[in-house]
């Protein structure tokens, strides 16, 4: 049998009884737009993550773009982001207007670059041209950003800090999840996410009741909500009353009730990537290859165990000879692409431009046996290139 990179079948046999049964009710009582389970869903993700209020929305990307919108960020304004993470991370700034400063990444945990970031501040600020306003740090491969050190930084420049935690939501550091120290963490669900539903999905969560609000009427194309009803009255249906430019993005009530039944087993899942992340520690020790670090007092999720080969390439290539696969993430850094490549990116990014070339994920899911994790962990240290 070929070895999966993430086994989302075997998720699925696990629980096909309970999801089978929840999609079945769906389809009963037909509210397939902000049915009960999208606030169902809703309450349980907030309960999982000890934040006041969680927004479900239709995808990570747009999860990241909401609170920006909130806050009114758009043209002449600079929006801190790692260039070393999938491009959404970037992408949603330019969408409104705004500018991405990118910022150099910690050689050892990929994430944000504490000092960099606060070199980047200062040199925007001096250069004059743009307002600095928000950070987004990442939570890439599972695990926490700095945030501590982040949200220091952040705060000293008045600037606000989102956590983008597609890759990371269930994480924590010093026991806390990054809602501790980020006004917004926002996540996706796309299936191969550690919490992915059968589809697109995202999500939004926050302490902040203004910023929920905001976004939840963003979500809804700018409608009313309570804040703006108070003391008005209406001769219409205040549903068309659109009290600023939003978007449609809505997590579909199928997929809520799919996610229901997976942030059941969600726990117990991180825990068995663990296990697992342990194993691959182990087994990879002292071979050619660097196992990842994760930052202290830190738990990571492990949406990707990622070594690291000078000879990256050909260490693909002699595992996918034996029927192992394996993936780059990422083999570009954001600032180096051409339709990115003019924003600022201050003092350069020469890690992020090393690691491109080194790094190499290998098979992680909560289902990983140990027999077939012992032919990967094999598979790398028979690599002789
Ligand atoms: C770091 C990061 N941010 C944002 C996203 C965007 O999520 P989505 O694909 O749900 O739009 C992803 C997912 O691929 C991601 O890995």
């Amino acid at each position: 049998m070929s070895i999966a990179f993430i086994d989302l079948a075997a998720q699925q046999k696990r629980i096909k009884p309970r999801i089978d049964a929840a999609i079945a009710k769906v389809l009963a009582h037909g509210a397939y737009v902000m049915g009960p389970e999208v606030r169902e869903f809703e309450a349980q993700m907030a309960a999982f993550a000890g934040a006041k209020h969680a927004l479900s929305c239709a995808n990570g990307t747009e999860a990241l773009v909401l609170p920006l919108m909130a806050w009114g960020v758009g043209p002449g304004d600079a929006v801190f982001c790692p260039s070393f993470t999938f491009a959404a991370t970037g992408e949603v700034i330019p969408w409104i207007g705004a500018s991405p400063v990118f910022v150099d990444i910690l050689p050892d945990t990929y994430n944000m670059d504490p000092d960099a970031l606060e070199g980047a501040i200062q040199a925007i600020k001096a250069e004059g041209k743009l307002t600095p306003k928000a950070v987004i740090a990442v939570d890439l491969f599972g695990q926490p950003a700095d945030y501590p050190a982040i949200a220091a930084i952040a705060r000293r420049h008045g600037l606000k800090l989102i956590s983008d935690s597609a890759q990371g939501f269930g994480c924590t550091l010093n026991g806390k999840h990054p809602g501790a120290w980020a006004d917004v963490t926002t996540t996706s669900f796309f299936p191969a996410k550690p919490l992915g539903c059968y589809g697109d999905g995202g999500a939004v969560l926050t302490d902040d009741d203004w910023l929920a609000e905001r976004i939840d009427s963003l979500r809804v194309h700018g409608k009313a909500v309570a804040s703006d009803l108070a003391g008005r009255t209406f001769d219409h249906d205040p549903k068309y009353l659109n009290m600023r430019v939003g978007l449609n993005s809505r997590l579909d009530t199928i997929q809520a009730a799919i996610l229901i039944e997976k942030l059941a087993i969600f726990a117990d899942e991180i825990e068995a990537r663990n296990a697992i992340a342990s194993r691959y520690a182990a087994g990879l020790a002292g071979s050619v290859a660097a196992a990842p670090l994760v930052i202290e007092g830190g738990v990571s999720i492990w949406a990707q165990y990622t070594i690291e080969h000078e000879n990256r390439d050909g260490l693909a290539a002699h595992l996918k000879v034996l029927g192992i696969p394996t993936a780059a993430y990422y083999p570009m850094p954001m600032h180096v692409q051409d339709c990115y490549s003019f924003y600022p990116q201050p003092g350069g990014l020469p890690v992020s431009e090393a690691k491109a070339k080194t790094v190499l994920s290998l098979p992680m899911h909560p289902y990983l046996d140990e027999t077939t994790q012992g032919k990967i962990i094999d598979g790398v240290r028979s690599f002789n290139g």
